[in-house]
């Protein structure tokens, strides 16, 4: 006789450090609240919307793709793209981050953008540049070339089969409590002392 699985729902991953060891560029405090209220929310709320649906059993990955572009599943989407994203995004961070890249990322980056230098102007550009809410990515796309991307919203590179190397959450939430209106000073510490360099050498292709 089968044995009938029960399908476990999501839970809200761990951060990989304390809520204040990203201080003073993020606080404990938007922590807290970004991850304690937002990304709980997002998790929360996809397991109630997939309860009972075809989504039910799925992966994260696996319903973000299926569900992309489909107006009739558009919360769920939403849900499951906004709780993939953030757990990319915290991953994306460490205390003593910052800096420039080494190694492959290092010689992948010049390759595709000149200079470090002009990456990160590019990159702060589509990050000051966003309008709205949504997030700036740093992906691969499948023939290899690395780019940097905006999406609105929930949206994410998962959908559109470019891999995800780094991302920074541009939605008020990310920065508001911290830095209110002055969204470049959260995108210049998070270059200058959070991003994670080993994590997206890690991912690279
Ligand atoms: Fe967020």
């Amino acid at each position: 006789m089968p044995q009938i699985e029960a399908k476990a729902a999501f839970t809200l991953p761990k951060l990989p450090y304390d809520a204040g060891s990203l201080e003073p560029v993020i606080s404990a405090r938007t922590i807290s609240f970004h991850y304690g209220k937002h990304h709980a929310g997002y998790v929360n709320t996809l397991n109630k919307l997939v309860d009972g649906t075809a989504f039910a059993g799925m992966s994260l990955e696996q319903i973000v793709v299926q569900a992309s572009g489909k107006p009739a599943v558009r919360p769920i989407f939403n849900s499951a793209a906004q709780a993939w994203n953030h757990e990319f995004y915290w991953q994306g961070m460490r205390a003593g981050g910052g800096g420039e890249p080494t190694g492959r990322l290092k010689s992948a980056i010049e390759r595709d953008f000149g200079t470090f230098g002009d990456f990160r102007e590019g990159f702060a550009k589509a990050a000051t540049g966003k309008f709205g809410s949504g997030w700036v990515w740093l992906v691969e796309e499948t023939n290899g070339t690395l780019k940097i991307v905006a999406t609105d919203d929930a949206d994410t590179p998962l959908a559109h089969r470019q891999k995800p190397l780094l991302t920074l959450d541009v939605w008020e939430h990310a920065y508001y409590l911290d830095v209110q209106n002055r969204r470049p000073d959260y995108i210049a510490g998070w270059l200058e002392k959070l991003v994670d360099w080993r994590s997206a050498e890690r991912l690279l292709g």
